[in-house]
């Protein structure tokens, strides 16, 4: 049988996973419990203010301030600096500590640490702001077959083919784009098993060229490949593969597109044997290139500098193939000038065994 009088009140309060501390009418700490002094280190004879870091403007809504004042229980979420310099997130609740006389002695406050919730609140925030964005860029789109639908009507019902022609155009190129995104979204969503087989990568290589010639030749970019002959075969995700050089040489594009300064745009797709047996493949345009500030975002996840007219998927999924593949993703670039992405897929057996 558990006998609870032979623990007194600061052994109970050691044990809990919450911060536990007793202040008095000063507000300087005389108590903290073993979470605490773990986290903060000693605190005896320490304000708050002192021993968490606050501004003295934060401290304007002191909740232990408030309980000596009222005598009332009081919460606030605050952002408390541990010890070893990190801010943590944490809940605070202050309680009145009353003697035997029922007086005021002093207030205790337990604190909740919240920053893994904080953390994934913020992700629930842009998981919910991506998902507006792609509402919004797939409108855009849907948009764009409605006009390319209207066109199409038009011609039929006036006989003209050009017109037709012009529209059944609109329609496919917003097709194209819209069954992109979907491919994304569903790469991202589920855990795909990568389906490896024995490739030759400049096969997939020649498919993605194929692919755009025409769509960049309409933005007048050349669209060219550079392949080599001794490339060896290699055991690569071929769908994989292929989303990878498509996201890839649609991000190159897009950087030609928005560069108005050169009179000719190039993208290139290379191909070449690593030292080790690998496959190295990069994708190079004379586009806008990537600003310094923006070289530490592109591979963060979802991020995308192109507002509604992207989703940020495309380089998220891009890496999650190369993951997949124990590859690697790298990019060099030169604002105004254009940048090279480059993925190396190493060398590996079928999964049977064979080579
Ligand atoms: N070749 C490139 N030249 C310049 N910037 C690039 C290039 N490739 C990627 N970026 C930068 O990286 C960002 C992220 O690329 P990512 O492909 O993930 O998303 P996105 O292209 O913006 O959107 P989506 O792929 O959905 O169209 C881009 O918005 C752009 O700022
Ligand atoms: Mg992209």
């Amino acid at each position: 049988m558990l006998d609870l009088s032979s623990y007194d009140c600061y052994r109970l309060l050691d044990v809990l996973p919450y911060y536990v501390t007793i202040q008095d009418q000063e507000l300087r700490i005389v108590w903290s419990n073993k979470a605490h002094r773990r986290d903060f280190g000693p605190a005896k004879q320490k304000t708050c203010r002192q021993l968490y870091k606050i501004h003295d403007s934060k401290c304007v809504d002191c909740i232990a301030k408030k309980t000596f004042e009222d005598g009332e229980a009081h919460s606030k979420e605050m952002q408390l600096t541990v010890k070893k310099g990190d801010r943590v997130s944490v809940i605070a609740y202050s309680s009145p500590l009353l003697d035997e006389v029922n007086k005021l002695a002093g207030v205790i406050v337990t604190s909740v640490n919240i920053t893994s919730i904080k953390e994934m609140q913020k992700q629930l925030i842009l998981v919910g702001q991506t998902v507006a964005g792609m509402a919004h860029s797939i409108k855009n789109i849907m948009m764009g077959l409605d006009g390319g639908i209207y066109i199409v009507n038009s011609g039929i019902k006036g006989n003209d083919q050009k017109e037709i022609k012009d529209g059944w155009d609109i329609v496919l190129l917003n097709f194209d784009k819209l069954s992109h995104i979907v491919k994304d979204i569903l790469y991202c969503s589920r855990e795909r098993e990568p389906n490896f087989g024995l490739i030759h990568p400049n096969m997939v290589a020649t498919e993605v060229y194929n692919l755009f010639k025409d769509l960049a030749s309409r933005y007048s970019i050349e669209i060219r490949v550079d392949l080599d002959s001794t490339l060896k075969e290699a055991v690569v995700d071929p769908e994989g593969l292929h989303t990878v050089l498509t996201n890839l040489v649609t991000n190159a594009m897009d950087a030609c597109k928005m560069d108005l300064w050169k009179d000719t745009h190039l993208v290139e797709i290379r191909t070449r044997n690593g030292f080790d047996g690998s496959t190295i493949i990069e994708v190079a345009d004379n586009g806008v290139g990537i600003d310094k500030d923006l070289k530490n975002h592109v591979f963060e996840d979802l991020f995308t500098s192109k507002g509604d007219k992207g989703t940020g998927l495309g380089l998220m999924v891009t890496q999650k193939i190369m993951r997949e593949h124990g590859g690697s993703i790298t990019f060099r670039s030169r604002p105004s000038q254009g940048t090279t992405f480059v993925v190396t897929f190493p060398q590996r057996n079928l999964p049977g065994g064979e080579s």
